[in-house]
């Protein structure tokens, strides 16, 4: 049978979304049907045998949608593989959060759904998308603008999730 894993993404500016679709890509590669969606639109998880979560970091905090979404889908999330990550720019600049703290927020939201992985990728901070306040936020924090987001991590990750997920 063929496996059909969700990747449901949570995102602001659109880079978690492409980094959710780039895991997709993957994970079709190794046979899986796949289906992306924004987490905050996904109403049931019936059909799916597995679920990757990704969100961004804000300001500290890895989106609430997640823990949203998991409060939602408890049930149903205790009974498929789960893998998450989490996007931000503590990768490639550390005085904007430890990727532990990062990683252990996204794992405090789905408890007490275990995930099998989860990681942190860089992101994107897109200098010409941010607001005001957000270019304000990231100069007086001087933190450096543009895409960080590492393709060939990403797929690598993917690659590896099915192993991972039993599937
Ligand atoms: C106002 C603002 C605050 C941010 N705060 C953090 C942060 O605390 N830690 C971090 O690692 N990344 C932080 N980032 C970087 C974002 O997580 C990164 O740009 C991410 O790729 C955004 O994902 P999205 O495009 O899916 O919304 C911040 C970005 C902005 C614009």
């Amino acid at each position: 049978m063929t496996a059909h894993i969700l990747v449901a993404y949570s995102t602001r500016k659109g880079s978690t979304a492409e980094i959710a679709l780039a895991i997709a890509k993957e994970l079709e590669k190794t046979g899986a049907a796949v289906t992306v969606s924004d987490m905050t639109t996904v109403s049931s998880l019936e059909g799916y045998n597995a679920v990757v979560i990704g969100a961004p970091v804000y300001t500290g905090k890895v989106a609430r949608d997640v823990a949203f979404f998991a409060r939602r889908n408890r049930d149903a999330l205790s009974r498929v593989p789960v893998a998450g990550f989490v996007t931000g720019i503590a990768p490639v600049y550390p005085k904007t959060g430890d990727i532990s703290v990062f990683t252990g927020q996204l794992t405090e939201a789905l408890a007490p759904v275990k995930p099998v992985a989860v990681t942190m990728f860089a992101g994107n901070l897109d200098a010409s998308r941010l607001s005001f306040i957000e270019r304000g936020m990231t100069s007086v924090l001087k933190v450096p603008t543009g895409d960080f987001r590492d393709w060939v991590t990403i797929a690598l990750w993917a690659r590896d999730l099915p192993g991972k997920m039993g599937l």
